[in-house]
């Protein structure tokens, strides 16, 4: 970059970075003939009954291609507080709670903004989701690592008790967490409920991967805590249990004082939701959701396969079992240089994108993360390629 543009540029765009999981793929496609086990995206199309219902939408509502009210389709919000209310036993009202956003990135966004200034430290367990902390940073605040314990990945509640200062604003939980697939302790979260209204910080609760547990594990959501509420902002998304990460479509719950202040972002920064991508997510809610069960199902293979693949490869690589979303973080058992450095090493020499596990902070280092969102080929090919290339180290 020219210095003329540098001085010229935010201190906030200077201080953010594009996150490794998207570099990776941009790298492996000028190496080219890569399989990827590197972004999280689940490999299934959008189920037929969501296609059909937009098409017929976009064919036959007036509506279909325009904005749609700033906080969201009525209809949508409806469906998105009788999920709440089914799921999480919270009585969320859909008019004055409930706002869909641009998939749950910026619902996070959202709440960031709206919390988040210059001086607010944010908590953040540690490994951790790059774009929680770019956007933290983004907002011109300050995160605060509280490391996740290392055996199991499991919420170090003693970590985040240490981590908590005068200027702590907030703490941002998502479990099944990314990029470890652990899916944290009830008892652990609830001990942060009390340390969050102890300290009177607000929880930030990230449940993108809600419904996406296996061995028959369901993950225990804060926003299933009456007492935390006023302190409480859940984030959701349709891109993950619903398949629909390119559509675009998620939603915030937050008491109405409070998401009345970030519909001011919302408003700001996207005016609403894109309506297609409404329609998509109304149809998934509202329509049959065996399809979306068969492909908890088949992530649950997916987990297996990797598991065993992995297992296959001790004393080159260990992992701990992770119960929820689709990543697993594999641990070089051999010495490298860094994760980086491992991650492009396997994709130049072995022709397999992972995300280097550094890029999810300290923890990772040593580690990369793999996804089994891919389809049980992809991830096989990956595997032989992983596993070929360790053993002639
Ligand atoms: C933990 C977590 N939160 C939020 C998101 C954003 O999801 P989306 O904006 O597609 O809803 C992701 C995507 O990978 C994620 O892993």
């Amino acid at each position: 970059m020219s210095a003329d543009l540098e001085t010229r540029l935010s201190r906030r765009v200077k201080q953010i970075k594009i996150s490794a999981t998207k570099e990776m793929p941009m790298i492996a496609a000028r190496v080219g003939g890569c399989v990827s086990l590197g972004q999280g995206i689940p490999s299934f199309m959008t189920p037929p009954h969501v296609v059909d219902a937009v098409c017929r939408a976009l064919r036959e509502d007036p509506a279909a291609g325009k904005y749609s009210l700033q906080p969201g389709m009525p209809a949508l919000r409806v469906a998105a507080a009788e999920l709440l209310r089914a799921e999480k036993d919270l009585p969320a009202d859909p008019e004055r709670e409930v706002a869909i956003t641009v998939g749950g990135m910026e619902g996070l966004l959202c709440a960031m903004l709206t919390l988040i200034g210059p001086g607010d430290e944010v908590i953040v367990p540690e490994p951790f989701y790059p774009s929680h902390v770019e956007q933290i940073l983004m907002a011109e605040g300050t995160p605060v690592f509280a490391p996740l314990r290392r055996s199991d990945w499991g919420l170090d509640v003693d970590a985040v008790a240490a981590a908590i200062t005068p200027r702590t604003k907030a703490v941002i939980i998502s479990s099944p967490h990314n990029p470890t697939g652990a899916v944290f302790a009830k008892a652990d979260l609830l001990a942060l409920a009390e340390l969050a209204l102890k300290h009177g910080i607000f929880v930030i609760c990230d449940d993108t991967y809600d419904a996406l547990t296996y061995d028959n594990a369901a993950a225990f959501s804060l926003m299933s805590v009456p007492e935390l509420r006023h302190l409480l902002i859940g984030v959701f998304s349709f891109s993950k249990r619903f398949a629909l990460t390119g559509w675009r479509v998620g939603f915030l719950w937050a008491r109405e004082e409070l998401l009345n202040q970030m519909l001011k972002i919302h408003d700001a920064a996207a005016i609403c939701a894109p309506t297609p991508a409404q329609i998509a997510a109304l149809a998934s809610l509202s329509g049959p959701q065996d399809v979306f069960a068969a492909m908890r199902v088949e992530l649950e293979k997916r987990r297996d396969l990797i598991c065993a693949r992995l297992t296959a490869m001790a004393g080159r690589f260990s992992f701990v079992r992770p119960h929820g979303a689709f990543y697993v973080m594999a641990k070089a058992e051999f010495s490298v240089l860094d994760s980086r450095d491992l991650a492009l090493r396997l994709i130049r020499e072995a022709k397999v994108i992972t995300i280097p596990g550094g890029a999810f902070g300290p923890g990772g280092e040593g580690h990369v993360r793999l996804s089994f969102g891919g389809a049980e080929a992809e991830i096989e090919t990956a595997c032989d390629r992983m596993a070929a290339w360790a053993n002639q180290l």
